[in-house]
């Protein structure tokens, strides 16, 4: 009797995973496997390498499926999905996401991140796929009111082109959710991601000088870089240093697990917005001593000037991604920072 209710794509336990190959999307790509679903990864490899895909295929002991293809190409996106047949479900995670080159070069950001999402929802539509994951970030809230920012303060906030991407990608989810009754829809919206895979086959793997705090603090401890620049330590705040909420990268993936399921118990219509974040906020030098003391070495630093539009302080208000979807982080800032150490050491 139930089955007759659901869609063959609710029978299916394929889920697309845009962006699959990159630091977010490996980490899920693995939790989806675990806990029983079909990850189908879709990624042209622009930004990730394919030792990302054999980390994934080491620790599943198979290799994942994908498709080297580009999200903006309606045209190899159809013949991905005729391909495929049946899919529960779609998590988009590709698209670019360095701050500094969005402001350097806007149109790229607007053409890849807006775009893919344009296409995919279309052929979402188009196949009778209902359930969708968005990839999104607290940048949306630019510099908070007030803290722990929930999901009611403003998103127009958007100190960035790559930020304002994110703003227009969900409300263009939103707008969907409107125009197709049938389409179900989560938008998750990360604090800081960090760390590394505990087996250390999959981690961030930045390309040329990384432009986030951990993988240039794993960097220096590392001998690669030879100092970390602190950017700024005269804000208003504990030690004068910025504050994040910074999440191990698998609570996170296992947040997308969780959004899933939580949308599969689910009728539409339905639209939810989550922070995936710790709760907790931690400064630029908490990160480094707590990387120093839990590994054992040394992170020389200099503090420079401050970075143009760095936000000072944000960390999430949880309670809505557990009370009402039932996930919380598991892992401490010291874990994170183990794993992301431990990640390094064997590149
Ligand atoms: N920082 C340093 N030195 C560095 C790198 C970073 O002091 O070498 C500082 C930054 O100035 C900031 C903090 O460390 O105060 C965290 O910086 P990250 O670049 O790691 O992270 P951000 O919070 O700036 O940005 C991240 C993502 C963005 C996303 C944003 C909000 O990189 O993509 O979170 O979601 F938009």
């Amino acid at each position: 009797m139930v089955k007759r209710l659901l869609s063959p794509g609710a029978m299916s336990k394929k889920v697309i995973v845009t962006g699959g190959a990159g630091f977010i999307g490996s980490h899920t790509v693995v939790e989806l496997a675990v806990a029983g679903y079909e990850p189908v990864i879709i990624d042209d490899l622009r930004n990730s390498e394919e030792r990302a895909l054999e980390g994934i295929a080491a620790i599943l002991g198979q290799a994942p499926t994908i498709h080297r293809i580009d999200c903006n190409d309606a045209e190899a996106m159809r013949r991905m999905l005729k391909q495929e047949g049946a899919v529960l479900g779609a998590i988009h995670f590709a698209a670019d996401k360095a701050v500094g080159e969005s402001v350097t070069d806007p149109a790229k950001y607007y053409r890849n991140n807006i775009g893919s999402l344009a296409v995919l929802l279309g052929l979402l539509r188009e196949h009778g796929v209902h359930d969708l994951v968005f990839s999104s970030s607290c940048t949306v809230y630019g510099e908070p009111a007030s803290l722990p920012v929930d999901e009611t303060a403003p998103d127009a906030n958007a100190t960035s082109p790559y930020g304002f991407t994110k703003v227009a990608c969900e409300r263009l989810v939103r707008d969907q959710c409107t125009a197709v009754p049938s389409l179900k829809a989560v938008l998750l919206r990360y604090f800081n991601p960090i760390g590394a895979h505990p087996s250390s086959l999959i981690g961030e793997l930045p390309r040329g000088v990384p432009n986030n705090l951990v993988p240039y603090v794993a960097q220096t401890a590392a001998g690669v870089r030879e100092k970390l620049r602190v950017n700024g330590d005269d804000y208003d705040t504990v030690d004068g240093t910025c504050i994040r909420d910074y999440i191990h990268v698998v609570d996170l993936a296992q947040a997308h697990v969780r959004a899933l399921q939580w949308m599969s118990e689910r009728q539409a219509p339905l639209c939810e917005v989550f922070n995936l974040g710790t709760g907790a906020g931690n400064s630029v030098l908490e990160v480094v001593r707590t990387f120093e003391q839990v590994n054992g070495v040394k992170v020389p630093f200099e503090v420079g000037p401050r970075r143009a539009g760095d936000v000072v302080s944000v960390y999430a208000d949880t309670r809505r991604s557990w009370e009402v979807l039932g996930w919380r982080t598991q892992r401490s800032l010291a874990d994170a920072l183990r794993d992301a150490w431990r990640w390094q050491q064997g590149l």
